[in-house]
């Protein structure tokens, strides 16, 4: 029988394997480690990165995987296209899992990318809300705000100058969010397009306060099927991999 590679990080992630375990699929989950204590799942799981493109599609050949879908973070570019890469060499067929980005709203300023975020932020100290997780901090130190950070685990070192680390793992209520704002008197907002409810909070507690949003586009996706309900990636998995599942 061959497995599924179910890549992970995310909440519908999470869900998937609480589908495909309950189904007896069998299937592989996988992060890449980036959390000192990622949630257990009720699938046998690997850690850390497969080495590239041609890790990937040794591991692809060698564990005989049927199917992967590809649950990580919309705004985790490299695993995509890596397993877009791998999933032709290997000719293994691919799915995206992924939630729908947040519509529009005329009172946020949508920039396409990191640089684009530090360029719409004003050059006089502010209290700056900045929800990008830990990553892509560094083009932020050249500008003299007092930052809150909120992080899933302690950074061994100061994250950015004038930052403030909040820890604290989602999802996240309205009334929490806006109580956090008010407390570390935030006038400004940077986030990423991750789409998802719990993920939305901050962006409700912001409008509330009247807090700028400055809202970072999603890259590019695979050019592949792709589906936002953990169930439709079921549906999509029997109708692949017939015999697999
Ligand atoms: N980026 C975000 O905003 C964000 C937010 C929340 C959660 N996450 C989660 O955190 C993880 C890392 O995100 P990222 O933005 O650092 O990823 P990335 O930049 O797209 O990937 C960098 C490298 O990390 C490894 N990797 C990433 N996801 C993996 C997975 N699920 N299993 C095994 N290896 C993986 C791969 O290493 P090799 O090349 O060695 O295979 C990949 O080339 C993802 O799984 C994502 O779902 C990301």
């Amino acid at each position: 029988m061959r497995r599924i590679l179910l890549l992970g990080g995310t909440t519908e992630a999470s869900c998937l394997a609480a589908l495909l375990a309950q189904a007896g699929i069998a299937a592989v989950f996988s992060y890449a480690g980036r959390t000192e204590a990622p949630l257990a799942q009720p699938l046998p799981t690997r850690i850390g990165g497969f080495g590239g493109v041609e890790g990937l599609t040794r591991y692809l050949r060698d564990q005989r995987i049927g199917a992967v879908v590809d649950a990580t973070h919309p705004f985790a570019a490299q695993i995509s296209r890596n397993a877009d890469a791998a999933c032709r060499a290997a000719c293994v067929p691919m799915l995206m899992l992924r939630r729908p980005a947040w519509p529009g709203d005329p009172g946020w300023q949508r920039v396409p990318d990191i640089a684009g975020a530090v360029a719409a932020l004003p050059h006089a100290p502010t209290g700056v809300f900045l929800a990008i997780g830990r990553q892509n901090l560094a083009p932020f130190a050249a500008l003299p705000h007092r930052w809150l950070l909120r992080l899933v685990d302690a950074p061994e070192a100061p994250p950015l100058p004038g930052a403030r680390v909040v820890l604290a793992r989602g999802p996240f209520s309205v009334e929490g969010d806006r109580a956090l704002m008010q407390d570390h008197a935030i006038t400004h907002l940077v986030a990423k397009n991750s789409g998802g409810a719990g993920a939305s909070a901050k962006l409700e507690a912001a409008r509330e306060l009247g807090v700028r949003v400055v809202l970072i586009d999603r890259p590019a996706a695979p050019d592949r099927p792709e589906v936002a309900k953990p169930e439709d990636a079921l549906d999509w998995l029997h109708q692949t991999t017939p015999r697999g599942v």
